[in-house]
């Protein structure tokens, strides 16, 4: 069977901007919650910081040229609110315009389409000190944010994205603690996830008065598969269902909250007013799924909720399972990433089907999809070899294939990510990009993943049928 994707099927890769540009305050910018986690002694793996990251700040000139050399069509990147407003709301910084405006003339010089997202984690810190995502005026916050980019930039660009995953917004920043803001707090999640879909919902509408393009948000899809038929077990799935994948994909397409949000929450899960809802439900014009592992399911009590599970001497690191009352099981036999996540591919396959059968035939691009390997150093000819890696996006292309066969109207593919960056609190010692970077020299070298995507974009996807 071919696996040739449709001719006006949109390649390209991801990044955002804490990850990669380093400058923190370089020409006015303002701090944001990232900037002052970095600062906070055990949150970041060897103490590791943005300060420097990839350079991008500087080198985007460089980036594009290299993206264009490896045949990207389109630059998903997301901008830093505390570059373009310091205090988030208020006073505009020229030259942080300016920034982002040169980064979009580079992209369409070169012809390269940026798709940007307005927001990818780092609240100005001034706004999180008025309560950032739990405080309602967060909404307006947003919308004022958004009317100046849409206002500088939406003459040449024309495909946004208000949010990157939600669901690890307030999972990780609200919940659990292990992103930015820190918080873990039951009682905040719901709240923050609620307000920040509100957020959403403003930016959306703003767009309708000044936009001329297209709008759509971002979420993170894992699916869950039962680990055993036990009541017990399915009834964890769904939970766990519920809460990752519809709590955001739900109010902000059908306009209400999967039920098993009170059963998750008790009772931290307020009672929400219909006008939220219908601030919330905007019609958008795309979906971006992001997509990089599945969860096989069960059923745990939180009292037996450890962070590791030991299979084979290796120790794998769980998602906390309050509030939840389920846990993840690793799968014996499976390859799994340095991120500890399982390689399924049908996973993929799965979640585009289910989001066109629950949430219609809303066009999708894939906006981030890759993995973290533990990659050789760089040969002496240049060449890093990352065999791993580019087995996977084999296996998660042809599964996209496989979806648009199958009807499923998937217009694009990002990879996740352009180059190696600061991967969160885990700090650069998880490498997800297709091209590596020397976090000493900040050089740049494509690893061998990066050229057969390189193929892949040449050939339509053609190169994928034949065996690595
Ligand atoms: C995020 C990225 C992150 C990647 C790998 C996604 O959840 O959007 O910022 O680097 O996953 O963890």
């Amino acid at each position: 069977m071919t696996t040739r994707f449709p001719d006006k099927f949109l390649w390209g890769c991801a990044t955002s901007a804490y990850q990669i540009e380093g400058a923190p305050f370089a020409d006015g910018k303002g701090a944001s919650i990232w900037d002052r986690f970095v600062n906070t002694p055990g949150m970041v793996n060897n103490g590791d910081t943005g300060h420097v990251a990839c350079d991008h700040y500087n080198r985007f000139r460089e980036d594009v040229a290299l993206m264009k050399q490896l045949g990207m069509q389109a630059y998903r990147f997301s901008l830093s609110w505390a570059r373009i407003l310091p205090n988030g709301i208020g006073e505009i910084n020229p030259l942080g315009v300016k920034f982002y405006s040169d980064l979009i003339d580079e992209c369409l010089k070169n012809g390269i389409e940026p798709i940007v997202t307005l927001y990818h984690w780092d609240m100005p810190a001034a706004l999180d000190d008025m309560g950032g995502w739990l405080n309602r005026d967060c909404a307006n916050w947003f919308a004022e944010y958004a009317e100046v980019v849409f206002k500088a930039y939406d003459g040449r660009v024309k495909k946004w994205a208000t949010l990157n995953e939600p669901w690890v917004v307030t999972d990780g920043g609200y919940l659990h603690g292990a992103l930015a803001p820190g918080h873990r707090n039951k009682y905040e999640a719901p709240i923050a996830s609620h307000n920040i879909m509100r957020a959403h919902g403003a930016a959306v509408k703003v767009y309708r008065q000044i936009g001329k393009h297209e709008i759509g948000l971002v979420v993170n899809i894992e699916p869950k598969y039962p680990a055993s038929d036990k009541a017990e077990d399915i009834a964890a799935t769904k939970r766990a269902h519920a809460y990752m994948n519809e709590q955001y994909l739900h109010p902000a397409m059908l306009g209400h909250y999967p039920a098993e949000m009170t059963d998750i929450f008790d009772d931290a899960w307020p009672v929400w007013a219909q006008e939220d809802y219908d601030l919330i439900r905007q019609k958008i014009d795309f979906l971006g799924v992001n997509y990089y592992t599945r969860s096989v399911t069960r059923h745990e009590s939180y009292a037996n909720s450890d962070v590791t599970e030991v299979v084979g001497g290796v120790a794998f690191h769980k998602a906390p399972s309050w509030p939840l009352r389920a846990t993840r099981v690793i799968q014996r036999g499976a390859t799994y990433t340095e991120t500890g996540w399982e390689v399924f591919e049908q996973g993929l396959f799965d979640t585009l089907k289910w989001v066109k059968d629950t949430y219609g035939d809303i066009p999708l691009y894939i906006t981030e999809n890759g993995a973290a390997f533990f990659d050789p150093p760089r040969a002496s000819n240049g060449r890093v070899r990352d065999p791993l890696r580019t087995d996977y996006l084999q296996r998660h292309l042809s599964a996209i294939h496989k979806a648009i066969a199958a009807g499923v109207n998937v217009q694009g593919y990002m990879v996740w990510s352009f180059m190696d960056n600061l991967e969160w609190s885990l700090g650069f010692s998880k490498r997800f990009g297709i091209v590596h970077v020397d976090f000493e020299t900040l050089d740049r070298t494509p690893k061998d993943s990066a050229r057969y995507y390189s193929k892949v974009i040449a050939t339509h996807g053609e190169v994928l049928s034949e065996p690595l």
